[in-house]
C-alpha cells in the first residue's frame, strides 16, 4: 500500500527546505501547520522521553520556567513527579534557593517532611489552641526535644479539653511505645514500605520516620498512603536521578562585584552548594545570552564543574548557540520576547519569532552536539508539538502559573479566581532581585529603567498533574498524526506549510457559540 506521494512534496516540506524558503520572514507557531503523514502509531503508544544531557533524561519534554511566580519547590516536585523538570528561580536569597533544591531532592512521595510537632513541656490546652488557631484537621503530633529528637507521640484521643491542664509529657505515648522506621529502610518504594507498616499494625494511622540519632525525618499518614495507592494507575513516570531522587534544576545569575567584574568566588561557592544538594542542572538565565557576561559565567562554571549540565541562554541565532556551546553550555535556551508577559520586542525592538529562531538555532545545536529548549510563547499543546520538531523540550511559564503549585496567593476578582504572574523583567520582579537577568543592577531597577515585562494575572488552573496530562495528550496526538513513535522520529518526519490568516481562523473553533471552552 502506498503511504507516500510525490505530489505532496512541493507543498509539505521538511525543515531544511521550508525555513530557508522563508528566510525573509520570521515565523512563529501559528504561522505554520504540520502535515499529517501515514501513521501506524497510536498516540497512547508514543514515547516522549527526551535526553537533554548525560544523566538528564526527562519522560515529558516540558520544563517549568525559572520565574518567581512559577517555580519553587512545590512546582519543581510536581513537574519532576510528572516526568518533566522544574527550574527553581533565583529571585530569592541564595540560602533559600538551596533549601528549595533540597526540598525537591529529598522529596519522598507521601512523606510529610516537616510535620507539625509539639514539645513535652507544652500543655494539651496549648496544643488545642494551636489546632484551633491554625485550623488543623488532625490532632496527633510527634513530640520532639529541642534537637528534633523523637521522644514520643501525642495521640489524638488525648488531645481533649478535659485534659487541657495536663502536660504533653503526661499525655503522650513515650518513645519506647512508638513504632517508627529508619529512613534507610524506606528503600526505592517508600509507599510500599509504609503500606506494609499500616497493614501489619492494626489501628495505627501514622508512621514516623527517623534518621540517625533518632531525629524526626517525617511522617506518613494512612489516608495519604491509601490515596496515593488509589492513584497509582497514573501513566506519568517521574523524572529521577541515578539515586532515585526527583530531578531538579536551579537558575543562577552572574553576580558582579561593585567594580563590575564577575564575583567568581560567590558564583562558584553557590554552584558548589547547589551541586552538593543534588541539583541536576544549573541554568544561567538572562535575556541576552549571546553576551560576554553570560559567556564568562558559563566558562567559569564549566571549568569548575566539568560534568555538570549547564543550561544557558537566551539566544535566537546560530552564532548565539555556537558561542554558548563553546563556552561550555550543554543545553541552550532559545527565545527572545515570545513570552506571554514579555515586552522585549516592544521595548527594545529585538527578538525573533519562535519557529524561525528555533530552526536557525537547531542547525548549530546539531553541529555542536548540544540540546536546545524552546522558551516562551507556548499557549497550547499544538505549539509544543511544533516546537518539538526543532527542539528537545519546551519551557512553559504562563501555562503553569495558575496551578496551585505555583508560588503566590489566589485572589478573587469579580467572582473569578486568579494568581499573579509577572515577567522577570517587570519592575516588580527586578526590584525583588532579577535585574541582572536584564543587564541592570539591583540599584538601577528602582530607577526609571525600561521594564521588559509586565505584571499580570492568570486564572487559576488545576494541579500540574492535570495540566500536564492534557498537554501530554495533545503532544501524543501530534506525534500520532505524523506517524512518529518518539521525538527523534517526530523531528525527522515533520513537514511544514505556512497558513494564511484565513487558515489560522479556520484552525480554531469558529462560527459557533461555544458553550464550554476546552482549556
Ligand atoms: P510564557 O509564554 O510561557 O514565557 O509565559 C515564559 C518565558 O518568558 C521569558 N520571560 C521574559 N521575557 N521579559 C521578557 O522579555 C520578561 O519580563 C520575562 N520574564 C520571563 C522567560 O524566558 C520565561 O521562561
Amino acid at each position: 500500500m502506498a503511504t507516500d506521494s510525490s505530489c505532496d512534496a512541493p507543498f509539505y516540506k521538511p525543515a531544511s527546505q521550508f525555513f530557508p524558503a522563508h528566510s525573509d520572514v520570521a515565523l512563529t507557531y501559528d504561522d505554520v501547520t504540520l502535515a499529517t503523514l501515514y501513521s501506524n502509531v497510536l498516540p497512547k503508544d508514543t514515547n516522549l522521553d527526551t535526553r537533554l544531557h548525560d544523566g538528564l533524561q526527562l519522560h515529558v519534554p516540558i520544563v517549568s520556567a525559572d520565574m518567581d511566580t512559577v517555580t519553587e519547590s512545590p512546582m519543581a516536585i510536581a513537574m519532576a513527579r510528572a516526568g518533566g523538570l522544574g527550574l527553581i528561580h533565583c529571585n530569592m536569597p541564595e540560602r533559600q534557593q538551596l533549601s528549595e533544591v533540597s526540598r525537591v531532592k529529598n522529596n519522598v512521595h507521601g512523606l510529610i517532611q516537616d510535620p507539625i510537632k509539639v514539645h513535652a513541656g507544652q500543655t494539651v490546652g496549648e496544643v488545642l489552641a494551636m489546632i484551633e488557631d491554625r485550623e488543623f484537621g488532625f490532632s496527633t503530633f510527634p513530640v520532639v526535644d529541642e534537637n528534633n529528637i523523637l521522644i514520643g507521640l501525642l495521640p489524638g484521643n488525648s488531645v481533649r479539653a478535659r485534659y487541657a491542664s495536663k502536660k504533653v509529657s503526661e499525655a503522650m505515648i513515650p518513645r519506647t511505645g512508638v513504632l517508627t522506621v529508619h529512613e534507610r529502610e524506606l528503600g526505592k518504594d517508600p509507599i510500599a514500605r509504609a503500606d506494609r507498616f499500616f497493614s501489619e499494625n492494626l489501628g495505627f494511622h501514622k508512621l514516623l520516620v527517623v534518621g540517625d540519632g533518632d531525629k524526626l525525618r517525617g511522617l506518613f499518614t494512612l489516608s495519604d498512603i491509601e490515596r496515593i495507592l488509589n492513584e497509582r494507575g497514573s501513566h506519568l513516570k517521574p523524572a529521577r536521578d541515578s539515586q532515585f531522587r526527583l530531578l531538579c534544576g536551579a537558575s543562577i545569575v552572574g553576580v558582579r562585584k561593585p567594580d563590575g567584574t564577575l564575583d567568581k568566588d560567590r558564583i562558584i561557592g553557590h554552584v558548589s552548594a547547589l551541586v552538593e544538594r543534588g541539583c541536576d542542572v544549573v541554568a544561567v538565565s538572562t535575556a541576552h545570552g549571546f553576551s560576554q557576561g553570560v559567556g564568562d559565567t558559563v566558562i567559569l562554571i564549566r571549568d569548575a564543574f566539568p560534568d555538570l549540565p549547564i543550561l544557558a541562554g537566551n539566544v535566537t541565532s546560530g552564532a548565539g548557540v555556537d558561542f554558548l556551546a563553546d563556552a561550555g553550555a550543554s543545553i541552550v535556551k532559545v527565545g527572545q520576547g515570545p513570552g506571554s508577559i514579555c515586552t522585549t520586542r516592544v521595548v527594545a525592538g529585538v527578538g525573533i519569532p519562535q519557529l524561525t529562531a528555533l530552526y536557525v538555532s537547531s542547525i548549530t545545536a546539531a553541529k555542536k552536539g548540544v540540546s536546545i529548549i524552546a522558551d516562551g510563547g507556548i499557549t497550547k499543546s499544538g505549539d509544543i508539538v511544533k516546537a518539538l520538531t526543532l527542539s528537545n523540550a519546551v519551557i512553559c511559564g504562563s501555562l503553569l502559573a495558575g496551578c496551585p503549585e505555583a508560588p503566590g496567593q489566589i485572589m478573587e476578582i469579580n467572582g473569578k479566581l486568579y494568581k499573579q504572574y509577572r515577567g522577570m523583567g517587570s519592575h516588580a520582579a527586578m526590584s525583588a532581585g532579577s535585574a541582572a537577568r536584564y543587564g541592570h543592577t539591583q540599584k538601577d531597577s528602582t530607577r526609571k529603567i525600561a521594564a521588559e515585562g509586565v505584571e499580570a494575572l492568570k486564572e487559576v488552573s488545576p494541579p500540574v498533574e492535570i495540566v500536564l496530562t492534557q498537554l501530554i495528550g495533545g503532544v501524543q496526538s501530534g506525534l500520532g498524526y505524523l506517524g512518529a513513535a518518539n521525538l527523534a522520529e517526530h523531528r525527522q518526519k515533520a513537514r511544514y506549510i505556512r497558513v494564511s490568516t484565513a487558515g489560522q481562523r479556520e484552525s480554531a473553533p469558529h462560527d459557533i457559540i461555544e458553550v464550554k471552552a476546552s482549556k
